[in-house]
């Protein structure tokens, strides 16, 4: 197959570069320096010329903070960038694998998310992730495949576990939010569980990928501070309110895999050994 990912020099893109560097598929991967996805004539130009099979997007405005204050420059990036491919893949022949987020949910529930429950974006970051979901949806309901995630992690950019190995050295004790539970995902897994997906093609929709079981960003933590060999003693719990930040945070983001198993998809291990794997593989990257 030939694939092209957008948003390639991320923590996904470059993850998916990796995976599918070893899958003998024919890969372009372009940065945002190289296809800019909020400009329709760019993407219809880069899709034309190289016709791909399958546009796996993992370009995005990722700063949930700052898109409270510019909902606008969010929205080009995450609903206008999807729906410039989606539309040029509707013309081509192509299809879309479009990455979204837990945060199009109200974080309310008290079991794990199905793709089918009700969304209901309480930030900024999750109305313009919402919107790029429906519109890939309504351009390309044939060959399109949303794959929503969660607190997601790799080599590249701020995330919390680089955030967390940085803070280590810094401080004696940290206070760490106990009150919002999620699954923590290393970029690498997630980056398989797309490609397995684009090999499959399952029925066209949306599924849920993250690292299996669930934690709050303490525990999460604490198991950070034990893989850098830290006394995770160290780090204690707190709550949201002590934390206040201008997106809301879901208090609850654990996405069901029901769906993702069904259409035989691989599950993706727990999060817990995916930390640790990915500890002893990157992490030189993931430590300061
Ligand atoms: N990170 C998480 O915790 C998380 C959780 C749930 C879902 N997700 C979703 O997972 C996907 C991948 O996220 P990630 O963590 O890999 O994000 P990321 O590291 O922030 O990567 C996003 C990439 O998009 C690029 N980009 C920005 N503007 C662009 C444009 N106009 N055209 C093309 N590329 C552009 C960025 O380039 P620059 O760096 O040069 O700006 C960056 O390389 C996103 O859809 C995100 O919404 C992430």
């Amino acid at each position: 197959m030939r694939f092209l990912v957008t948003g390639a020099g991320g923590q996904l893109g470059s993850d998916l570069l990796r995976v599918l560097a070893g899958t003998g598929h024919e890969v372009a991967g372009l940065t945002r320096a190289e296809l800019d996805v909020t400009d329709p004539a760019a993407v219809e130009k880069v899709v034309a010329d190289l016709r791909p099979d399958l546009v796996l997007n993992a370009a995005a405005y990722t700063a949930v903070d700052a898109a409270e204050a510019d909902e606008d420059a969010a929205l080009r990036l995450n609903g206008e960038g999807p729906a410039n491919l989606a539309k040029v893949c509707a013309l081509h022949g192509g299809g879309v694998v479009h990455v979204s987020t837990d945060y199009v949910f109200d974080g309310t529930a008290t079991r794990p998310y199905e793709p089918g429950d009700p969304t209901a974006p309480r930030s900024a970051y999750g109305r313009t992730k919402l919107a790029g979901e429906r519109a890939v949806r309504e351009l390309l309901p044939e060959r399109s495949w949303v794959v929503r995630t969660a607190w997601v992690y790799g080599e590249s950019g701020g995330n919390f576990v680089r955030t967390m190995a940085r803070l280590e050295g810094e401080k004696d004790t940290l206070d760490v939010v106990d009150d919002q539970r999620g699954s923590p995902t290393w970029s690498r897994d997630l980056a398989a569980g797309v490609v397995a997906l684009a090999e499959a093609r399952p029925r066209p929709g949306i599924y849920h990928c993250t690292n299996s079981g669930d934690t709050t960003w303490y525990g999460l933590a604490r198991a950070i501070f034990a893989e850098l060999g830290a006394d995770p003693e160290r780090v204690r719990p707190t709550t949201t309110d002590r934390f206040p930040r201008p997106a809301p945070r879901p208090a609850y983001s654990v996405l069901s895999s029901a769906g993702w198993v069904a259409a035989g998809l691989p599950a993706l291990r727990p999060w817990d050994q995916a930390l640790h794997a990915a500890f002893s593989e990157v992490g030189d990257a993931l430590r300061p």
